[in-house]
């Protein structure tokens, strides 16, 4: 049975933030979400969070993990007494039982790493380590003349000749669970920091008879750990990278993959090509042949194929048919639902409404709560006056309906099939079908009118 202990207590001074450090965010998700994807990707049967420093946010930020356990470390003395107050939610069933010790500010390490570290482990316990060409800080793994692993002694408590190991342990950690919980409480804080350090059940475990085996991370990011900000960024431009080579061997064409940013999933067709400067957030599809220009933020949309978004581009929980075209600088909000081969143009924004297929707004225009039905062709200019300060409405336009351009559309009101508007019409009720309407003053010309001529002042 697998429990998995994340060490999130510590307070993340270097930070200098209000929010806890295990909820600052890597690719958009925190720190600690991260790393319960991968103890959720391993069906862990319990996962125990240890919180210290602003452990109320933190328990309020997965209020909704039900099955998550938090256990309060305070104050911090340690990894060691961290991993001590987890203990008594740890299950066991006898059957292999194992707990898997992970740091909630190291995010990004792999589950495959981790289940490499599982199976090393066979009846004993299993260190993740690292060789590293600077070692300082870390905790050093001391090996016997077998070369077996006999102690970890951490870099304050070391000798000269212990510092001088590259070896290092990353902090992840696998044992046997009902040991695991004897030695914690044999720990002691006769050390360099006075602290229980969780590192010393590895001298336990040998002196026991014990095997301790390693495993290795198969990236650097795996194992990097954050605790200032400018970690936080290194991090970031890692993990983005790797996220980036990942699109590129999955076959996407990406201008510069140095500028590139990706802050949830994204899922492209065949020859997608992404320019330089867009971010994506959520859950992002793009289909085959999906074109994005430069500088577009999109988040949470589903794009067709074929369709080409234009440079400066906002879209947010919106729906994009296929070939369609988008931009540059349109704006696309919550509920905006594109047909096929629709086009929607510069300074455009539409929000919670449908436009069916072939249908066009291509300049400076405002739609909002509204159905438009297919070839429909928005003037520049156009406005659905959805709000009336109190309650918002809808405006209904049918297909084949030409709205001429500084068109204001007071709703609820409705275009009939194949009606035009003349530009500048404010339609205050509905337009019927086929028919022109046009609301404006009638032109008139001054004969023998004169521009005002400008005084001039005396000085
Ligand atoms: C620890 C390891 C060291 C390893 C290094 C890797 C020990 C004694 N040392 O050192 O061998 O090389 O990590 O980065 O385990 N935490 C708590 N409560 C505490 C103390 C820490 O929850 O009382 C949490 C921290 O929030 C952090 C993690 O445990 O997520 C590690 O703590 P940190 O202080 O960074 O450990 P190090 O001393 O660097
Ligand atoms: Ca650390």
């Amino acid at each position: 049975m697998l429990n998995i202990v994340i060490l999130a207590a510590g307070q993340g001074k270097r930070m200098q933030s209000s929010r806890p450090k295990v909820l600052h965010t890597i690719a958009g998700c925190t720190m600690l979400s991260h790393v319960l994807k991968a103890a959720r990707a391993l069906e862990a049967k319990g996962v125990v969070v240890v919180v210290g420093h602003g452990a109320e946010q933190v328990e309020q930020a997965f209020v909704a993990q039900t099955d998550l356990k938090f256990a309060l470390q305070q104050p911090q003395l340690g990894t060691g007494h961290a991993v001590l107050q987890a203990a008594p939610h740890l299950r066991e069933n006898g059957q292999d039982d194992v707990t898997l010790v992970l740091y909630g500010d190291v995010p990004l390490v792999e589950v495959a790493t981790l289940r490499a570290l599982l199976t090393a482990r066979q009846k004993g316990l299993a260190v993740l380590t690292e060789l590293l060409p600077d070692p300082t800080g870390y905790g050093r793994i001391v090996r016997n003349a077998q070369g077996h692993v006999c102690a970890i002694v951490e870099h304050k408590d070391a000798t000269p000749a212990q510092r001088a190991i590259t070896e290092v342990n990353t902090g992840i950690i696998a044992a046997p669970t009902a040991q695991l919980k004897t030695w914690l409480s044999q720990l002691t804080n006769q050390n360099a920091q006075a602290e229980y350090y969780l590192t010393d059940i590895i001298g336990m475990a040998v002196a026991q008879g014990l095997a301790v085996n390693v495993a290795h991370p198969g990236a650097a990011y795996e194992t990097l750990g954050v605790n200032s900000r400018a970690q936080q960024a290194q991090l970031e431009r890692l993990w983005q990278l790797e996220l980036a080579r990942r699109q590129l061997e999955a076959g996407v064409t990406i201008a510069d993959p140095a500028r590139l940013e990706l802050r949830g999933t994204l899922q492209c067709g065949q020859d997608v090509f992404i320019d330089v400067g867009c971010v994506f957030e959520g859950k992002v599809s793009l289909g085959d042949g999906v074109h994005v220009g430069a500088h577009c933020v999109l988040r949470d949309v589903s794009i067709g194929a074929g369709t080409r978004i234009e440079p400066f581009s906002h879209l947010d929980q919106a729906t994009v048919g296929s070939d369609a075209k988008i931009g540059p600088y349109a704006r696309l909000r919550p509920g905006a639902e594109l047909a096929d081969r629709t086009h929607v143009g510069n300074f455009v924004e539409i929000k919670n409404a449908r436009l069916g297929s072939d249908s066009k707004a291509n300049h400076l225009a405002y739609i909002g709560d509204a159905e438009i039905g297919a070839r429909v062709n928005i003037g520049a200019g156009t406005i659905t006056c959805n709000y009336d300060g109190v309650n918002k409405h809808r405006t209904v336009i049918e297909d084949d309906v030409f709205i001429g351009s500084d068109s204001q559309l007071v709703a609820p009101v409705r275009v009939g099939r194949g009606a035009t508007l003349g530009a500048g019409t404010t339609l205050t009720r509905d337009a019927p079908a086929d028919t022109l309407t046009i609301s404006r003053t009638k032109q008139i010309t001054i004969e023998g009118w004169k521009r005002p001529i400008k005084k001039i002042k005396k000085a």
